[in-house]
């Protein structure tokens, strides 16, 4: 098969780590996000796939002089390929060659003017001063013979370098990031002019290549997937079924956590294309679960532990030896795959589901793409829109959008008010630009006045966010004009309900769901 040209991001925990890598594929060149530790050898193992032609090491929020620092193997340097360190990468790059960094004089945050001392293959097409987006509290001060000074700014004298002899090279700067002006060709002058890549990670012969392997590893054995109805899950699932056709049984467990109109939808969809589709209503046994609980991770946990023992049920009964899964990159990356990223929370159908079930082999078609790349292929495999832009849901559903205990009134409730936000954001046109956007049943009561008689009720919270891969997301500029209709009618066709607040927290610091 053939072989992607390949960027590798080492991550030093940088928040900028997947921006780095999307604006790298949105030049149709593969990129892959690694630990910073990672060993020659492990880079040699991947070459077994890819076709690494250049490594960039991130920024992180570490100082070079912190005890635990993170320092990538300094035996990196003597692979044959181009290296480009960002901010902190740049930093430690000067560390490691025996360059003097200091806490700056003056911390450098926001745009900067970059004077571009030498525009070489890095900084070709540049303007003499160029405006760039700087971060940072330590500066390189001075380089080792070996290395030569590319750009300045005002308080950064050092803040672009390359090696004379190898392709090693530092930008203080984020290139990565919109607000750097020409950042895009930057990255575009370091991908193509100094790692020569081939821009040939498209996504046309994306999904033939995915049925292809998904027969070569299932032969004609049977497989399950679980179906939530997303667009990943559908996605890998009309892949198994143009793979392996009869041999796949989709699974869809309806939890009683689910938004108003499904599983009708999704059903609709897969029964016209004549896949073996099961659905479970196991409503019962999950709310009898979750009695009780409040904790938000004990609610995913037993969520998730819940799934994983209806699925096992249906893997039994149909025989199935192989699992499909509907994994994308972002969540391989979160559920520990990015060595010292913290876990935020329990992303129910990543880490659990396999686990206890006695599977040949676990296949995950889109383990490689982002979802945007994933709605791409999607959309080449004609699956109807409403599927392909939908919104992602959480695996454990409205119970992670019901602050406290779950209750069947207060599921009811929060699916009531997330249909008349759907509604209204749909209505309003918005509903393409935004990540998100749904109702969340807070645990706290206020006092309200309706048809002029005091009022004792519910606090919901509506939340839209735009992002791009839930990684970072912005809450959504709605108009008052949206909101205000929204609000009215949550409080008029929803008695108890008293209070809509509208959340306005990004991600990070808050996450999407609020549990
Ligand atoms: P957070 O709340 O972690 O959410 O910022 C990031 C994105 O993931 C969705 N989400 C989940 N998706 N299983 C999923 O498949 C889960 O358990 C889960 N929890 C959150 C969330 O809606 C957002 O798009």
């Amino acid at each position: 098969m053939e072989k992607f040209d390949t960027i590798l991001i080492l991550d030093f925990g940088g928040q900028y780590c997947h921006l780095i890598g999307r604006r790298i594929r949105d030049h149709h060149v593969y990129s892959e996000i690694l630990p910073y530790d990672v060993t020659p050898t492990q880079i040699e193992a991947f070459r077994e796939e890819f076709n690494v032609k250049g490594i960039i090491l991130s920024g992180g929020p570490s100082s070079i002089y912190d005890d635990e620092a993170p320092k990538c193997n300094t035996e990196i340097f003597s692979l044959d390929f181009p290296i480009l360190g960002l901010c902190y990468g740049h930093q430690l790059i000067a560390s490691l060659f025996g360059g003097k960094i200091e806490a700056a004089e003056k911390r450098e945050y926001g745009t900067s003017w970059a004077v571009v001392d030498r525009p070489n293959d890095l900084l070709k097409g540049l303007e003499k001063e160029q405006k760039v987006w700087m971060s940072h509290g330590d500066t390189v001060y001075q380089l080792p013979q070996s290395f030569e000074i590319l750009a300045h700014t005002k308080n950064c004298p050092i803040a672009a370098f390359k090696h004379r002899k190898k392709p090693i090279y530092g930008l203080q700067w984020h290139p990565e990031v919109a607000h750097t002006e020409k950042g895009t060709l930057m990255i575009r002058n370091f991908i193509f002019e100094v790692c020569g890549c081939q821009p040939n990670w498209v996504m046309e012969d994306f999904a033939e290549r995915a049925i292809e392997e998904l027969r070569r590893i299932v032969g004609d054995r049977r497989c399950v997937i679980g179906l939530s109805g997303g667009v990943d899950s559908s996605t890998a699932t009309v892949l198994a079924f143009k793979a392996v056709g009869k041999n796949l049984t989709a699974v869809f467990v309806d939890h009683g956590f689910i938004r108003e109109g499904e599983p009708e939808s999704i059903k609709k969809f897969f029964k016209k294309i004549d896949i073996s589709f099961i659905t479970v209503n196991a409503r019962g046994r999950f709310l009898r679960r979750l009695k009780g609980v409040t904790d938000p991770e004990q609610k995913r946990k037993l969520v998730g532990q819940e799934f994983i023992r209806v699925f096992e049920e249906v893997a039994a009964e149909v025989g199935a030896d192989y699992l499909v899964q509907g994994t994308i990159y972002p969540d391989r990356i979160e559920s520990g795959f990015r060595k010292h990223s913290a876990k935020i929370k329990t992303h129910h159908n990543v880490g659990g589901l396999p686990t206890n079930i006695d599977f040949e082999d676990i296949v995950e078609p889109l383990k490689d793409l982002y979802k945007d790349e994933v709605r791409k292929i999607a959309e080449q495999l004609g699956l109807p829109k409403e599927i392909v832009h939908r919104q992602p849901f959480p695996g454990p559903g409205l119970a992670v959008r019901v602050i406290g205990e779950v209750t069947p009134e207060r599921i009811d409730l929060v699916r009531q008010v997330d249909k008349i936000v759907t509604e209204e954001i749909e209505a309003s046109g918005l509903s393409e630009e935004l990540w998100q956007y749904f109702a969340v049943l807070t645990d706290t009561k206020t006092t309200g006045v309706k048809g002029d008689a005091r009022s004792y009720g519910h606090t919901v919270a509506v939340r839209a966010l735009e992002s791009r891969e839930a990684m970072t997301a912005s809450f959504a500029e709605v108009s008052y004009e949206i909101l205000e209709r929204i609000s009215t009618r949550i409080t008029n066709e929803i008695p108890e309900v008293t209070r809509v607040v509208y959340d306005i927290t990004h991600k990070p610091p808050a996450t999407i769901e609020w549990e």
